[in-house]
């Protein structure tokens, strides 16, 4: 099928460069013509595993970028909303999506043949039905139903394994007004074999994307509670405990040949210093605000923000046991990203944990495979030092914290057993075996 998707982000490259494998025509639009040449030269303005080399395979064949969104949803079928629905200290911010179908209404006004337009954005509940459709309606002096079709299909891809989960989905949410929309978005996805699909109406897809990440986030807070009890009683490994947790079959399932298996949601149920990215807090936040709008307090979601944001603050409480005064004192800061696989700093736990050691009087060794330059961008110079290799950011320091849990951090004790003076590894993702180190602490230990 011919689509154009408004924003190409994160979601929006992703999916116009993974479409545009299966065989559809793609137009890609944004409004940040770096981003447009760059993607018609082939280059993806985002770092993600395999997108250059998707993007290289199609652009030209089946997929070209532009500014222009009036001729792109003209020359398409199909428009994928795929802006930015970012969290504006209230709550959701929803400029861009209004912007967007804004444009798209105009555009429709113009056009003779059906078109549908498909919601990806994550977008609270009810805001496709009653602020996209009349948008939509009043610029186009159309009607929503006869005249063009209106769907929600949420995108539950993860940034760092974006091409692997948009190419083998674990289900596609299909929303829409209509029948006729509903037929329409799943054509778009017939060539995704063996997928399980929900076919239901806009509100409830919307409210499928919100309970998902909410009940993630909900699993990280509750775990990272846990741990800062079990550290606060002493003696106890919260390690350990979620292991001992992990066993319950209900979580670890056996399989016919007796061996277990270790569903990835248990990744969920583990320590660390909290959840990051441009999920998570966004949309759990705009839930939690939309839900006191309509009168309704989410008690649980408030407490998975609070502890969320207090957990950065255990990293320094653990420095600060072995070093009080941190004036002067040489950390090195391993991850910079607020995850492995991406170079996205958005919300990074590692953003307030740099700040605050710091201010505190810190000097910073910062170290990320691939953040660097992101990191630099939102964390400036000062007190710091951006480091080239991991082995230069643990040299000569006095500490050194993991933050994100990459894969190249699992070197860090061979690595300290080549260094003349061993530094204090404080474990913020409890990935390291504490008994690879001379002086270890972590969260939840
Ligand atoms: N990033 C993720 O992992 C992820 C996963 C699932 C869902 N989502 C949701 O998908 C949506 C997009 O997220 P993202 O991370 O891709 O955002 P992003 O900020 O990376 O991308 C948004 C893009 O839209 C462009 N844009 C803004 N206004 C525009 C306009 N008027 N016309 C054309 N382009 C315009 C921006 O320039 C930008 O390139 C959000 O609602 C987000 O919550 C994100």
């Amino acid at each position: 099928m011919k689509i154009s998707i408004i924003g190409s982000g994160y979601v929006g490259l992703v999916t116009g460069v993974c479409l545009a494998d299966k065989g559809h025509s793609i137009i890609c639009v944004d409004v940040d013509y770096k981003k447009v040449a760059d993607i018609n030269q082939g280059v993806p303005p985002i770092f993600e595993q395999g997108l250059e080399k998707l993007l290289k395979k199609n652009i030209k064949t089946n997929l070209r970028a532009t500014a222009d969104l009036y001729q792109a949803v003209m020359d398409t079928e199909v428009s994928f909303i795929t802006v930015g629905t970012p969290f504006d200290g209230e709550k959701i911010d929803l400029t861009q999506i209004r912007d967007v179908s804004r444009e798209i209404g105009e555009t429709l006004r113009d056009k003779n043949s059906y078109h549908l337009v498909v919601m990806k954005s994550t977008v609270v509940p009810g805001t496709t039905d009653e602020l996209v459709v009349p948008i939509l309606e009043k610029e186009a002096q159309k009607n929503a139903g006869p005249d063009f079709g209106v769907g929600m299909n949420p995108e539950f891809l993860r940034e760092g394994v974006a091409l692997e989960d948009f190419m083998n989905p674990d289900r596609i949410v299909l929303g829409a007004i209509d029948k006729k929309s509903l037929d329409w978005m799943e054509k778009i996805y017939q060539c995704f074999e063996n997928v399980d699909i929900v076919r239901t109406n806009n509100r409830t897809a919307e409210m499928i994307k919100y309970t998902s990440n909410s009940l993630l986030a909900m699993m990280i807070s509750f775990s990272n509670e846990i741990a800062n009890l079990s550290a606060a009683i002493g003696g106890i490994d919260v390690t350990e405990v979620m292991q001992g947790v992990h066993l319950d079959k209900r979580l670890s399932p056996f399989v016919e040949n007796g061996k277990r298996i270790k569903p990835p949601i248990l990744e969920f149920l583990k320590a660390g210093c909290g959840f990051g990215g441009s999920c998570f807090p966004k949309d759990v936040k705009a839930l939690i605000a939309h839900g006191k709008q309509i009168g309704k307090h989410m008690k649980i979601l408030d407490a998975v923000i609070e502890v969320n944001q207090n957990q950065p603050s255990e990293i320094i409480t653990l420095i600060k046991k072995y070093f009080p005064d941190l004036r002067e004192i040489r950390i090195a800061v391993l991850g910079l990203a607020f995850k492995p696989g991406t170079d996205d700093m958005r919300e990074s736990p590692a953003i307030p944990v740099v700040r605050d050691l710091s201010a505190q009087g810190a000097f910073i060794k910062a170290y990320d495979p691939v953040a660097m330059e992101a990191a630099q961008e939102v964390l400036g110079n000062n007190n710091i030092t951006y480091c080239q290799s991991l082995n230069h950011a643990i040299n000569d320091v006095d500490v050194a914290v993991l933050i994100t849990a990459w894969d190249e951090f699992m070197q860090v004790p061979e690595l300290f057993a080549n260094l003349k003076a061993q530094p204090l590894l404080i474990d913020g993702r409890r990935i390291l075996n504490k008994n690879s180190f001379r002086r270890y602490d972590g969260i939840g230990l």
